[in-house]
């Protein structure tokens, strides 16, 4: 076997397919492996004209037949059946070759497999992907982590396959060990806000304005020419106006309203409750798909549970319809700019230096949360790439402001009538905390110092206090 092949892909399920074949479009010689030979061999009947692929049964042949440094993609099931493909490629590989997982694996385990690899002169590099199949096959963007000598060979073959945007790859190197696989972890949190979002400015137009979906779509498809130009969106648009074959109603309506999850979302809101960051959009994205998901407790809540509702009268159609889209761009910023503060805190944290810039760049193309407005959040970061709150750049302060008494008037319009918007109004809440003068904060701390004497600071001068709140209330210095 001649080591002729420039990259190779092993794990051909729709994912690594469609990667290999991309590498292939772009003029690599592609090395291609499977469990079941099946699965390679039918890459190579279908979509064996795509380029150069030289196929291998066993792990070592395909080992083999890689150029050095070799570079393998693993693209399987995050969690055991990855560590189990590793395992099997570690022996066969030499010092400074590369394993790339593509999969969307837990940062601390893509911590854990570097930190192993590197011990034994391999490099691992945890890549995020995003773009699903479409993507992986026609530009996805890819979020590369692991080590910077590891990105001079790999780094140029990945931008190659990546999507571009004004002719700018939508792949950058991320950060050392975990640091790609955790910005993608966040790349799907702020993916599930996105959608909640959504969800929840489609409810509102459907109940406050009695529209149908078909209706709505078209509303969607007319934001999507404006500043909310986003991928999520226009798949919106068309999912409102698609019609179910068989019974000739909106599609929408036929779907079962309880959404699942693969689990991303999830490991965001515990990450950002571990950094004590406040991804409030992030959460309470995924605790909805939880509430719809909580069957036994809509029973009960719907049978037991009044709503003491007003009747909600729209007298201006376009007027309210623009106040959603107002109240959806700002709380979406409000979703990204807690992400972005997530990402600075984990980078902090694990000294991984990430560029948040850059990571907006790179997502502004082939990835799920792609959208023009990611433009104005790589200029933001490059007026001050050390910005604290991404909502108190000028550009945003501006775009939001813009919308405040729209935001301000849905939400309220949805809390009078009863209708559940718990990523705007929560979004509304961070934005009127993270700008309040003075937050009730203070009780909490005068509250904690009553009952467990866990002390307090003062407002006039250094130093940590107590109270003693059950003898003579005299203040101590702790
Ligand atoms: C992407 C997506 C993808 C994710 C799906 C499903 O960037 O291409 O984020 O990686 O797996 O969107 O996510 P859930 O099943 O958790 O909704």
């Amino acid at each position: 076997m001649s080591a002729r092949a420039q990259i190779g892909v092993t794990g051909l399920a729709v994912m690594g397919r469609n990667l290999a074949r991309n590498f292939a479009r772009h003029g690599y010689t592609v090395a291609v492996h499977n469990r079941s030979y099946a699965k390679t061999q039918s890459l190579i009947e279908e979509n064996g004209s795509d380029g150069d692929f030289v196929p291998s049964e066993s792990m070592a042949d395909f080992v083999a037949s890689l150029e050095r440094p070799r570079k393998v993609v693993v693209m399987v099931k995050a969690g055991g059946p990855t560590d189990a493909v590793i395992d099997e490629l570690v022996p066969l590989l030499e010092e400074g070759d590369i394993i790339v997982d593509a999969g969307n694996a837990h940062f601390p385990d893509t911590i854990r497999r570097e930190n192993d690899l590197r011990a034994q002169g391999l490099h691992f590099v945890g890549t995020g992907v995003s773009g699903g199949e479409e993507g992986a096959l026609n530009g996805p963007s890819i979020m590369p982590g692991g080590t910077r000598e590891s990105y001079k060979s790999l780094g140029p073959i990945l931008e190659d396959i990546s999507a571009k945007v004004d002719g700018t790859p939508c792949c950058t190197y991320v950060g050392p060990d975990g640091a790609g696989h955790f910005v993608k972890m966040v790349h799907n949190g702020i993916e599930y806000a996105d959608m909640q979002l959504i969800a929840e400015a489609y409810d509102l137009l459907k109940q406050g304005l009695g529209a149908s979906a078909a209706e709505i779509g078209q509303i969607f498809a007319e934001w999507n020419t404006g500043d909310l130009e986003s991928f999520l969106i226009e798949i919106t648009a068309d999912v409102l106006q698609h019609v179910d074959a068989e019974t000739g109603s909106a599609f929408v309506d036929v779907v079962l309203d309880q959404a699942e999850q693969k689990g991303t979302g999830r490991w965001t809101v515990q990450n950002g409750l571990d950094l004590g960051v406040p991804i409030t959009g992030i959460a309470e994205a995924t605790f909805a798909r939880a509430l719809s998901g909580s069957v036994p407790q809509r029973e009960a809540g719907r049978a037991a549970l009044p709503a003491h509702t007003q009747e909600w009268t729209i007298t201006d159609r376009d007027a309210f319809v623009e106040d959603v889209r107002l109240a959806l761009y700002a709380s979406k910023v409000v979703a990204y700019s807690q992400g972005f503060d997530q990402i600075a805190a984990a980078s902090v944290e694990n000294d991984w230096n990430i560029d948040r810039g850059a990571m907006a760049r790179i997502w502004r193309g082939g990835c799920i949360i792609r959208a023009g407005f990611l433009n104005r959040i790589t200029e933001a970061y490059e007026r001050d790439a050390d910005l604290p709150l991404l909502l108190a750049d000028e550009y945003f302060t501006g775009a939001v402001g813009n919308g405040l008494a729209a935001w301000r008037r849905v939400v309220a319009g949805a809390a009078q009538n009863g209708i559940p918007t718990p990523a705007f109004s929560s979004s509304l809440a961070y934005y009127d905390g993270v700008r309040a003068e003075r937050l009730p904060a203070a009780l909490i701390q005068a509250q904690r110092d009553f009952f467990g004497a866990h002390t307090y600071r003062r407002v006039d001068r250094e130093g940590t206090f107590h109270t003693e709140w059950s003898a003579d209330r005299s203040e101590s210095e702790a």
